[in-house]
């Protein structure tokens, strides 16, 4: 019986510590879905497309990770899509409190799904999607946090040069 895993989040951008994550998980499960929420209520730098293309990018050496976008609750898109493993992860001690709460919910939602956690290399606790926005959006260097592509698109969203609107 194979054993599949669902990696929700919102990726404003992927980061390498999300990378981190899923390399980990491809290990042990036999397919790894990254669902890329539509998440309008966090007004994403990104659109949804181009977070698809980054993540599908960043993510390409993993032949057992693949990336979709879904809009509605994380429980539906797992049980359309035959998934039982919502996979999240911890960084710091300080992420329990809200993924604890959203285990519970999502338990209650479908309690024939479950959450598994796992947590990111050290090199990665620090990094948050937000942060690298803010660094780059400053003209600070992110090269080590994101894919060469996302630091190239994040240099033309949100660094100093023309802005796209
Ligand atoms: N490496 C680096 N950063 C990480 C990380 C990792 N391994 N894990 C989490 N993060 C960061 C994210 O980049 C994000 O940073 P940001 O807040 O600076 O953007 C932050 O931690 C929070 O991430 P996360 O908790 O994954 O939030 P999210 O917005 O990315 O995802 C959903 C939240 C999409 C899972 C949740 O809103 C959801 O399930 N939505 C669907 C609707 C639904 O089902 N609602 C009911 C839920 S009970």
């Amino acid at each position: 019986m194979s054993v599949n895993a669902l990696y929700p989040g919102t990726f404003d951008p992927i980061t390498n510590g999300h990378t981190d994550l899923i390399r980990r998980a491809s290990r042990l499960f036999d397919r790894v879905v990254v669902a890329i929420a539509a998440s309008p209520g966090k007004r994403p730098s990104f659109s949804l497309d181009e977070r698809v293309r980054f993540a599908r990018l960043a993510l390409e050496q993993i032949p057992n990770a693949e990336v979709q976008r879904f809009e509605g609750l994380t429980v539906e898109f797992a049980r359309s899509h035959d998934i039982s493993v919502i996979l999240r992860g911890l960084r710091a001690v300080s992420d329990f409190e809200f993924e604890f709460q959203l285990a519970a919910m999502n338990r209650h939602l479908d309690p024939e799904v479950e959450t598994v956690f796992m947590t990111p290399s050290e090199q990665y606790t620090f990094i948050s999607s937000s942060l690298v926005r803010e660094i780059a959006s400053l003209d600070g260097d992110v090269s080590d946090f994101v894919h060469p592509t996302v630091e190239a698109e994040l240099k033309r969203v949100l660094g100093a040069g023309p802005s796209r609107t």
